[in-house]
This record gives C-alpha cells, sequence and structure tokens, in this order.
C-alpha cells in the first residue's frame, strides 16, 4: 500500500459547501453531514469515493434519496447523477476509545481533533485530500460550556453553538473542541483597522500559563504584516491547550490546537527555553495562516511547501525578536542533531518524497527543518529583493489554491528571471552533501577549490551535483576583514572561485552563517581555526571554528587519549571574559557537540564508535574545561545575576544560560555546594531545574529531586521534566535502570505522549545509556513501543527513530539492535506506521 508522487490525479469531485452537526457523546458521537459536490471539469474520473476509516454507519443519501453505498475499511463508493448533488450522512463515533489522538477524541474529559494529515476520515466520509476546499458550516451539540470549531460563531445558546469558516479549507484543517475551558483573552486590531477577538482557551487552573503565548501571538500578528503584508482574515483566533497531543501544535483555521507543552508558561514551572520554543510555536502556527491554509498543499508529497516555508517564517520570526546569530546557531545545532542522523541513514529521503507508506511518518526533521534551509538557500541565492517580489507573487497568484513545489519554484523564476532547474534538485535529491576546499595563493590572487559529493542514500545511488550557496570572507592575517561576505554558487562537481588584488595570502572563512546545508570537510589548521574563533567577523564561523576545534579535540582523545586542546580552551577563556559579546552567543560557544554527533564523526573517519569512550571524553574535556575556567568562572557566574522581575526575553535568558553553564563547570569542582544554593533560592523553572540538574550530575541532589516532586506533583508539565531529567542526568551504566523504575513510577502515564516521550524520548537521547553494549536500552524501548503501538502507532513510531543509527556502531550492539527493530517487526498487527519504520530501517 505505498503512495507515490507519480500517481496523482486530480478529484473527480468538488465540494462546494460543507454543513456538519456533531451531537457529541463520549463513546456514541452523531456525526451529521450535508456536502455539495459536483464533477470536477479537470477529472476524467466519474467514480465517487469517499475517505472513511472506524465509521459506524447510520445512514446515507443523495438528494434526499436514501443510498446504500459500498463500504469497505478504507471508505466508500456509491453511484451518484452526473452533475451536482447533495450527500448526507450520519456516522457513529467514539471519541473516549480513540487513544490513536487522531480523527475526534477525548483528553481529560474533553473533546479535541487532531486531522492532519488523515484524520478527518476518522470523523466521517469525506474526500480526506488537500486539493478538495470547502467553506464549513459546523453545528456542535453538547453539553460542555465551550464548544468550538472553525472560523466565526455564527450563533451558541443553551448545549449548542454554530460556526461558519467562510474561507476554503481542505478537511485536515478542520477542527472541534468541546469542553470545561477558560479564555485568556485580548485582541489585536489589524493593519486595515480590522478588530481581531483573542482567545487562548485552557482548563480551570491554567489561566496562569497564558500571557506569554498571548504576547507571543500578538507579536507574530504584528510580524507578519510588517515583514510579509499578510494580515489576519477572520473576527476570532482562537488557541486551545490540550494534554494530551500527538505533535507540538496544529494550525486548523481560526482555531489552532496546541499540545499544552507548547503553549502553557509561567517563571515558576517553565523554562527559558520553554518560552523561546513557545513562542517560536505560535508564530509557526499563526503563520500556516497564510502559508499552509490560505494556500495549501495539492497532495501531502508537497508537505514541505507549507512546512518548510513556515518554519523558513518562524525562525525569521525568533530573529527578529531576539539575537539571529544565536537563533543561527540554535537551528542548525537543531540540523545537526536531528537531520543529519535521519540523512546519513536509512531513513533517508527527499525534501519532497516520491512515496509513502503511512505519511505521518514523513513530519520529519528533512520535511521541516532541511525544507527551511532550501528557503534560505533560495533567499540568498535571489536576494532579499527577490525573494520578497517572488512571495507577493506567490500569495497573489496561489491565494485560495492547493499547489506544488513547482509552482513555488515557478515564482521565483517568474519575479526573477532565474532557472531554477538544478536547485530543484535539493527537492528530489536526498543526503547530505560533502563539500571540501583546497585553497591557493599566487600573485596576489587567492583561489578556492570546492569539490561537491553526496553519498548515495536508499534507493538513490546516483546524485547530481546541486547548487550551493557558499557565503564566504577573506580576513587578513592580523585579523581585518579584506574581503567581506561573498555569495559564491558552487553548481559543478568541481570548481574554482578567485579573489584577486590581494597583499597578502588571506585566512578564508567559508559557509558564513551557514549558508548551505551540506557537511563542510576541510583541513584547516587548528592555528588557523583559533584564529578565526578569535576574529571572524562572522558570529556563526565564530562559534562554528571554537565547535570544531572542541570536535576535533574529542576526536583526539578518544582515538590516542589525546590531552585536550590548549589553544581551544585558552580561546574559550578569551571569548568568555570578552563582556562586548553577547551573553547567549558565549553560552552557545561552551556547548559541546553531542555525543551521536561525535559518533558519526568518528564513522566518517572510518572508525566504529564506542559510546562509552565518547563519553568518557565528554566528560574529561568537561572537567579540563572546569580546571581551566576556574578562575574566571564564579565571577561571571556573578555577573551573570539577573535582578529585578524574571522576563523570558532574550538578554534575561542569554545571561541565565551563561550563568548556568558556569554553575556546570563550578559543581564539577565544589561537589555541588554552590547548584545547591542555586536550587534553594531559585524563583523561577531556569534557575531551579539547572540547578537540580548540576546536583544529579554530581551525585548530589536526591532531597531536591524529592522536594521538586513533592512541590510539583499536581503540574504534568512541570513532572514531565522531573521524569526527563533523573534519566537524562544518569550514569550511562544506570540510565536504563533509571527509566525501567520511573516506569514503575504511578505517575507515568504512558498513554500521555508527552509522559511517554519524558521518559523514553530521554532514553534515547542518552547516547551512551541507550547505546549500552549489553544491549538493555534497546530491548527496553523495543519493549515500551511495541507496547505503545497498537495503543497510539504515530508517538510509537516517531520514537522508533532512536534506532536510525543503529549500523553505526559495533557488531555486538548491531546485533541487539537488529533483534530489537526485528522483534517490533514481528509484533502481530504492527500499524502501519510502525512497520513502515521498521521495515526501512532494517532495510
Ligand atoms: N502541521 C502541524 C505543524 O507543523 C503538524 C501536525 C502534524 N500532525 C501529524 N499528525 N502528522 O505545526
Ligand atoms: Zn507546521
Amino acid at each position: 500500500q505505498t503512495v507515490y508522487l507519480k500517481d496523482y490525479a486530480p478529484p473527480a469531485y468538488l465540494v462546494d459547501e460543507v454543513h456538519l452537526t456533531f451531537r457529541l457523546a463520549p463513546t456514541a458521537t452523531r456525526v451529521l453531514s450535508r456536502i455539495r459536490f459536483r464533477p470536477n471539469p479537470e477529472s476524467s474520473s466519474r467514480d465517487f469515493f469517499l475517505h472513511g476509516e472506524s465509521l459506524t454507519p447510520i445512514r446515507a443519501a443523495i438528494d434526499g434519496q436514501e443510498v446504500r453505498p459500498d463500504i469497505t475499511e478504507a471508505g466508500l463508493t456509491c453511484a451518484v447523477p452526473d452533475a451536482p448533488f447533495t450527500w448526507e450522512a450520519e456516522v457513529e463515533i467514539s471519541p473516549e476509545t480513540n487513544t490513536a489522538l487522531e480523527g475526534l477524541y477525548m483528553s481529560r474529559g474533553m473533546y479535541c481533533t487532531q486531522c492532519e494529515a488523515e484524520g478527518f476520515r476518522k470523523i466521517t466520509w469525506y474526500p480526506d485530500r488537500p486539493d478538495v476546499m470547502a467553506p464549513f458550516t459546523v453545528r456542535i451539540e453538547g453539553d460542555a460550556p465551550v464548544l468550538l470549531s472553525n472560523g466565526n460563531p455564527v450563533g451558541v445558546g443553551e448545549g449548542w453553538a454554530e460556526w461558519h469558516d467562510p474561507w476554503p479549507k481542505p478537511a485536515y484543517l478542520f477542527a472541534l473542541v468541546a469542553g470545561d475551558l477558560v479564555a485568556h483573552r485580548d485582541s489585536f486590531v489589524t493593519r486595515s483597522g480590522k478588530t481581531v477577538d483573542l482567545a487562548l482557551w485552557v482548563r480551570p487552573g491554567d489561566e496562569g500559563k497564558c500571557a506569554w503565548g498571548m504576547e507571543a501571538l500578538k507579536a507574530s500578528m504584528r510580524w507578519d504584516e510588517a515583514r510579509y503584508g499578510r494580515e489576519y482574515d477572520l473576527d476570532v483566533f482562537n488557541i486551545v491547550a490540550v494534554d494530551d497531543f500527538n505533535m507540538g501544535a496544529m494550525e486548523n483555521k481560526g482555531l489552532n490546537i496546541f499540545n499544552s507543552a507548547a503553549v502553557l508558561a509561567s517563571p515558576d514551572t517553565a523554562t527559558d527555553a520553554n518560552f523561546e520554543r513557545i513562542e517560536s510555536i505560535i508564530a509557526h502556527e499563526y503563520f500556516h495562516n497564510w502559508t499552509g491554509n490560505r494556500i495549501t498543499c495539492r497532495d501531502w508529497f508537497q508537505l514541505c511547501l507549507k512546512e518548510g516555508l513556515t518554519v523558513f517564517r518562524d525562525q525569521e520570526f525568533t530573529s527578529d525578536m531576539r539575537s539571529a546569530a544565536v537563533k543561527r546557531i540554535e537551528d542548525v545545532r537543531m540540523l545537526r542533531a536531528r537531520q543529519f542522523p535521519e540523512d546519513q541513514g536509512p531513513l533517508a529521503h527527499p525534501v519532497r518524497p516520491e512515496s509513502y507508506q503511512e505519511i505521518n511518518n514523513f513530519y520529519t526533521a528533512t520535511v521541516y527543518e532541511k525544507g527551511a534551509e532550501v528557503i534560505g538557500m533560495l533567499k540568498r541565492l535571489v536576494g532579499d529583493a527577490g525573494y520578497s517580489k517572488a512571495l507577493d507573487l506567490y500569495f497573489d497568484r496561489h491565494d485560495g489554491q492547493a499547489c506544488t513545489i513547482e509552482d513555488w519554484l515557478k515564482v521565483f523564476e517568474d519575479a526573477t528571471g532565474r532557472d531554477l532547474s538544478q536547485f530543484k534538485l535539493w527537492y528530489s535529491q536526498a543526503g547530505t552533501p560533502r563539500v571540501s576546499v583546497e585553497e591557493s595563493f599566487e600573485g596576489g590572487t587567492y583561489t578556492l577549490t570546492f569539490t561537491q559529493h553526496t553519498p548515495p542514500t536508499p534507493g538513490q545511488e546516483e546524485k547530481r551535483p546541486l547548487v550551493v550557496p557558499i557565503a564566504v570572507g577573506l580576513l587578513s592575517p592580523n585579523g581585518d576583514e579584506v574581503v567581506p561576505t561573498r555569495m559564491l554558487e558552487l553548481t559543478e562537481a568541481r570548481q574554482s572561485f578567485a579573489f584577486e588584488g590581494l597583499a597578502s595570502k588571506p585566512v578564508p572563512s567559508i559557509l558564513r552563517d551557514f549558508s548551505a546545508p551540506v557537511v563542510l570537510e576541510r583541513a584547516a589548521s587548528r592555528a588557523e581555526r583559533a584564529f578565526l574563533m578569535a576574529h571572524d567577523t562572522d558570529p556563526f564561523n565564530r562559534w562554528e571554528a571554537a565547535r570544531s576545534l572542541a570536535r576535533d579535540s574529542l576526536i583526539a582523545t578518544i582515538r590516542e587519549g589525546a590531552a585536550p586542546d590548549a589553544d581551544w580552551l585558552e580561546g574559550l577563556a578569551a571569548m568568555l571574559r570578552d563582556d562586548t559579546l553577547d551573553p547567549a552567543f558565549r553560552a552557545q560557544v561552551l556547548a559541546l557537540p553531542t555525543q551521536s554527533e561525535l559518533a558519526q564523526a568518528l564513522a566518517d573517519r572510518g572508525q566504529t564508535p564506542d559510546p562509552d569512550a565518547i563519553h568518557g571524553a565528554v566528560e574529561g574535556l568537561k572537567d579540563a574545561m572546569a580546571r581551566h575556567l576556574s578562575d574566571l568562572a564564579p565571577g561571571l557566574y556573578d555577573a551573570m545575576r539577573v535582578t529585578g522581575p524574571y522576563a523570558p526575553d532574550a538578554e534575561q535568558s542569554g545571561k541565565r544560560a551563561l550563568g548556568n553553564a558556569m554553575l556546570g563547570l563550578i559543581s564539577r569542582r565544589d561537589a555541588g555546594a554552590l547548584a545547591a544554593r542555586q536550587y534553594a533560592e531559585a524563583d523561577n523553572m531556569t534557575l531551579a531545574l539547572a540547578a537540580l540538574a548540576c546536583l544529579l550530575r554530581v551525585g548530589k541532589g536526591s532531597a531536591e529531586l524529592a522536594a521538586f516532586h513533592e512541590r510539583w506533583k499536581d503540574d504534568r508539565l512541570v513532572m514531565d521534566k522531573w521524569f526527563a531529567l533523573q534519566i537524562a542526568e544518569a550514569k550511562p551504566e544506570s540510565a536504563v535502570e533509571t527509566a525501567a523504575r520511573l516506569t514503575e513510577h504511578p505517575a507515568f502515564d504512558w498513554k500521555n505522549p508527552n509522559r511517554f516521550r519524558a521518559v523514553m524520548g530521554a532514553l534515547a537521547g542518552h547516547h551512551a545509556g541507550f547505546h549500552r553494549a549489553d544491549g538493555a536500552g534497546y530491548a527496553l524501548l523495543a519493549d515500551w513501543l511495541i507496547r505503545l503501538d497498537p495503543v497510539n502507532p504515530q508517538t510509537a513510531a516517531r520514537m522508533m527513530t532512536a534506532f536510525q543509527t543503529w549500523r553505526r556502531y559495533d557488531a555486538g550492539r548491531q546485533a541487539h539492535a537488529k533483534a530489537a527493530l526485528e522483534r517490533i517487526a514481528a509484533t502481530p498487527d504492527l500499524s502501519r506506521d510502525g512497520a513502515e519504520m521498521v521495515g526501512r530501517m532494517l532495510g
């Protein structure tokens, strides 16, 4: 049951309008539909097919005449008139027992929906595909005090409410919420003077966690007007927080639904990182109103059309709200931690996949984050003005349509006159390109010669050269910038670029701002990188130079037991002392490569990674940092103390980040004394959680951990942190036992995706713990994935990606991982989601 992009055919019937009535009851909700269909002139097929899964049919009629359609597991077919007609149906569904959290389901007594990608077919019969767009009118009948759906409210009374969404939309954007909710309200006046009523709906008790999300929403609305000329288009905008949710959030038209972890925050309960993430997810979902909803996707292969663009837009938003340099570093760290392993392993797929079995398995870092990188490259190639011209044309030309990547690229070609046929390979060719560089200097001319190569990925043996924008600046040996950033366009397998008229051989700063999602293989000397770490004018590359020195120091320790790189430690000290540098940036410079990244780096160098050796090297380097920076750490810690009321803004959170990094170093030498004090005095979660982590790391903190539990046992989101932290800070030899013990805890509600991820995600993220030599980590995760799969296949399948790097390791570990994967594969009635994932990983 593989679906192929090449098989796309337009729908046989279009929908002019949809009327839905919901009679809510936990195990017997009735859904009545009245839908106006008409034959699609663009289609030659007259086969009438409606998707529908797990629906109990009650009745169906066409133009008022009862019909008996042919019903299968996937939907129904029926004889229909060769002219417009009205379809009516009634079905029964059971939200209460819907544990997959797809379609209409219940979360602690509250009704809610998740329809993207293909959940609407679990609500009623419908052409559940994004190229069928229609206005919806929805009537909800139920006891709940709050009854919400998409669009504008048109009527409300005792036990009912009606909503009308005038904007044609695909079914995946449908939403309904019913429950005992309270609103945090505000309003926004659009640029053209229309007042929009805003509400963030939460459970009673969560009112105090709404203010930040609301501020972020207003900032997003303002930003999209200012930067993209996009205004909001309904009278109301509602957001709802839901405790049981598979993903982060969902952009349903006028009714965004959020995982409560992605919207609720107070200084006591959420960290600075949580606040920043919430701000960006609120923005992301809001920005979908134009990039996703007004202009949607023709089919699910085009997912990156809305996701890549919307991630790119939310990244721009965060860069504008906070520090652009720090945001770029964060995004690249995330790309390397999540997208590179995907692109370099058995799950590699193009930004626009060409086939799938289960589309939910393709909401990936490649589609989202690499999809955003591709748009960033496009913007670099056509320039800011070209980009805005293209975007204006995109909104103009395609408003109200379901589009493709071809449509998207065509607006850039038409707006800028540029031929994008080679660039388009970024959408179809999987894998992370590797770019190497040689340099020469002769007679005042400095030449850089680049070679690009993309290793094969599953199903794609041969790769072609891509268009790679490479931002390069040149520094003179005394640290002046002699050639400011220039965008080189690498289009061939091997290509040279010359810089003329130079007095002396310059030091190149290559791939500034991470101008393309590639692995730069460059044998620059340590001295040269130390120089860039100190002098580069591009903040990203300053960070990158430091990062690559740290990585190479760790690799040298792992391979030949080398001592930590003293030049790097000296450079680090110099940067930490430099008060002209943003504290948030300095904190980023201190963060070491992840252990998984080191494993990949070793594998790339032909060495089988040993997770215990990697762990040991990282610990050793942190001890060396603690020693080397011991003179400056206490002073810097004090200097980063924030006075005045807590604010999760860039300035304060930067200080806390650097202060907490200092605490981490100090704790290694004072047995946690300062951390215990910080924990006791902390008046916000950022300081408290960091202190607790430091304590656990040095083998202390059991009293604090218990006190934390006592204080927060009724707060689900904080308890997720309590679960995850203990595993993250466990020693490699005890991470699995810690996770296993926590699954016995009465609060381990494994059917709640956040709680499941808090434990199993933390285990999978503990590199040395998960990849333990005896296979205990693999076995424990497999046990739980097998248990979760029939209950919630989406969340289980997503967590299976923990195994994607299994072929990197030694034969013993591989055998254990393979056995775990085979055990999952052999599970009777394994879901389509799970079967596709293990199948791809076993290859
Ligand atoms: N469109 C949502 C977002 O990017 C993600 C929803 C995906 N849900 C899913 N079940 N695959 O914000
Ligand atoms: Zn999205």
